[in-house]
């Protein structure tokens, strides 16, 4: 398959769906509908939502019954960059190649900004069409659960508690699993849902997600340390700086590029009752490990 390809169309449809979803720069107060869409349309991979769509598909579900959940992910996860990169969190000055959103708005638009991508996530996802096994109050409660204090936000404040701190294998390990893994899988499963997945798929695709999603933030660990500024779009090194507990700053960026490594193929495994109607999450396992940005 042309993963190139791939990624181009469905990135493009999803890029439509999100800007018919959003409310236009016009609507009042403008400010917020363009700080909105300042961060959601500055040029992210779009990984999550492709994620989606790509696990409807591999259940034999179409795009369109997936589009909502797909939207809903990247709202998801862009309110948590644009809060992320907030003084009071990161402190970051660059995202997505350009400055965040607090140096241009202003730290209370971009915390409203954050506020407003969350909540549309939510009016966008109750829009999706329930199947027989999973109502779409089902899919809501999916996406809270992952977003909510015991699996994102409980994520990123045992991040935030863990600066400065040597943190053992395993209290690393729960930070990652919350605050990237959980959205990442939840991406998954919210496609296989649309698409009325079986309980037996949705399992195997949740253990694909949970191996893909800690792998996913071990090689964003790695890219920190190994990647210029200008190829990451985010300022390459801060984790040291911030004295964070990372992948590398525990165990070495040899251990963690082997770790990177084991989890795609934990992923890869999972994949095994799909056969060749997996080919897709198979290449975009290789394609999110051997990533430069
Ligand atoms: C960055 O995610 C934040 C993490 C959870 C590691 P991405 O690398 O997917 O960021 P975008 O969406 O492409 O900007
Ligand atoms: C971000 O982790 C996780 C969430 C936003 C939930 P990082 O802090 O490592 O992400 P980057 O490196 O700033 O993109
Ligand atoms: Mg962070
Ligand atoms: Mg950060
Ligand atoms: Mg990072």
């Amino acid at each position: 398959m042309d993963l190139a390809l791939y990624l181009t169309a469905r990135t493009a449809r999803i890029d439509r769906a999100l800007d018919g979803f959003l409310p236009r720069a016009s609507v009042k107060p403008v400010t917020i509908h363009k700080a909105m869409r300042y961060s959601l349309f500055a040029g992210g991979k779009r990984l999550r939502p492709v994620l989606t769509l790509a696990a409807a598909e591999a259940c034999g579900g179409g795009l369109p019954q997936a589009t909502p959940a797909a939207c809903a992910v990247e709202c998801i996860h862009t309110y948590s960059l644009i809060h992320d990169d907030l003084p009071c969190m990161d402190d970051d000055d660059l995202r997505r190649g350009r400055p965040t959103s607090h140096k241009v708005f202003g730290e209370g638009v971009a915390v409203l900004a954050g506020d407003g991508l969350l909540t549309i996530a939510f009016e966008i996802l109750a829009q999706a069409a329930p199947t027989s096994r999973y109502s779409t109050a089902a899919l809501i409660r999916e996406l809270a659960s992952a977003s909510g204090s015991r699996w994102l936000i409980g994520g990123q404040v045992a991040d935030l508690e863990g600066e400065g701190k040597k943190l053992t294998g395993p209290q690393l390990q729960y930070i990652h699993c919350c605050k990237t893994a959980a959205l990442l899988t939840a991406s998954i499963r919210l496609g296989a849902m649309s698409a009325n997945a079986t309980p037996a798929r949705l399992a195997a695709l949740t253990d694909f997600g949970q191996a893909l999603g800690l792998a996913f933030q071990v090689i964003d660990d790695i890219l920190d340390v190994t990647q210029t500024t200008e190829k990451l779009g985010k300022t390459a090194g801060k984790d040291v700086a911030a004295t964070k507990a990372t992948y590398p700053a525990i165990h070495g960026l040899d251990r963690s590029r082997k770790e990177a490594h084991r989890l795609t193929a934990a992923a890869h495994a999972s994949l095994k009752p799909f056969g060749k109607n997996a080919a897709t999450l198979r290449a975009l396992a290789d394609y999110l490990l051997a990533r430069d940005y």
